[in-house]
């Protein structure tokens, strides 16, 4: 039945995928440069960076913040949608991984509307409110988990009325309801849903989703004030 059902949800996904969020070359080329480069295979799936497209799209953002680069997967669908003019600071701690999502992004025409910061998250969104940058449309948290609480803070501090927040992969397989759970991705995870619950300044929801990764979700808030 598990296994079936596993099935069933990346057959629906390759289905709409297929559909709604087709690979161009550049594309292709990205994931293929990532798995050459051994970067582990968490990037987004098509349908999930084509859901972040359209919420650029949505919000007509023109200053995103992304934490958590990799290989820039995600950066080129969210860079793709952008307005002339529109720009992307996307965080990440790996070099490696940094150089890479460079390649990635100049392959795709991209790499101009994005300034990619090697470090520490922590340090660079410092740095960002101490440099006065922002306050950002749309902020993507995808970096490491146990680090949500905080960045939640930090996009908070570099909000607006209005600024969208989307924090990746917060079902993780469901074991995100172990309330008893000492990892450390799984304690992030949870105490950055209970601050997104209690902060009013934020209306927050949270959507599972299913398909070629199995079970993950997003959560999903709007600044209010
Ligand atoms: N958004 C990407 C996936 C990001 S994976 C996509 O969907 O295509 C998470 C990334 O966060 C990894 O590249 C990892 O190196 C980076 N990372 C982990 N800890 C970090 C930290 N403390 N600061 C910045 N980046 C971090
Ligand atoms: C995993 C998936 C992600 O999208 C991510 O950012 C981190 C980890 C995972 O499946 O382990
Ligand atoms: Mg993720």
């Amino acid at each position: 039945m598990r296994k079936n059902s596993k099935l069933l949800w990346a057959a629906v996904d390759r289905y709409f995928g297929d559909l709604l969020a087709p690979h161009d070359e550049a594309l292709n080329a990205a994931i293929r440069a990532n798995r050459d480069a051994r970067l582990p295979a968490i990037d987004v799936t098509p349908l999930q960076g084509k859901f972040l497209h359209v919420l650029v799209q949505i919000t007509q953002a023109r200053r995103i913040l992304e934490i958590g680069t990799l290989g820039g997967y995600s950066t080129i669908w969210m860079a793709r949608a952008l307005h002339k003019g529109g720009r992307i600071v996307s965080l990440e701690f790996e070099p490696r991984h940094a150089e890479i999502a460079r390649a990635n992004l100049r392959c795709a025409g991209m790499l101009r509307r994005v300034d990619i910061r090697v470090g520490h998250a922590l340090a660079s969104l410092a740095e960002l409110k101490r440099s006065g940058a922002g306050p950002f449309d749309l902020i993507f948290i995808d970096a490491d988990k146990e680090n949500n609480p905080q960045y939640l803070k930090w996009a908070l501090k570099l909000s607006r009325r209005g600024t969208v927040i989307v924090v990746d992969n917060v079902a993780r397989h469901g074991t995100v309801i172990d309330a008893k759970s000492k990892e450390s991705d799984i304690v992030g995870t949870r105490r950055c849903l209970e601050m997104m619950a209690a902060e009013p300044r934020l209306s927050a929801a949270a959507l599972q989703t299913v398909g070629m990764k199995g079970l993950d979700g997003f959560a999903i808030a709007v600044v209010l004030r």
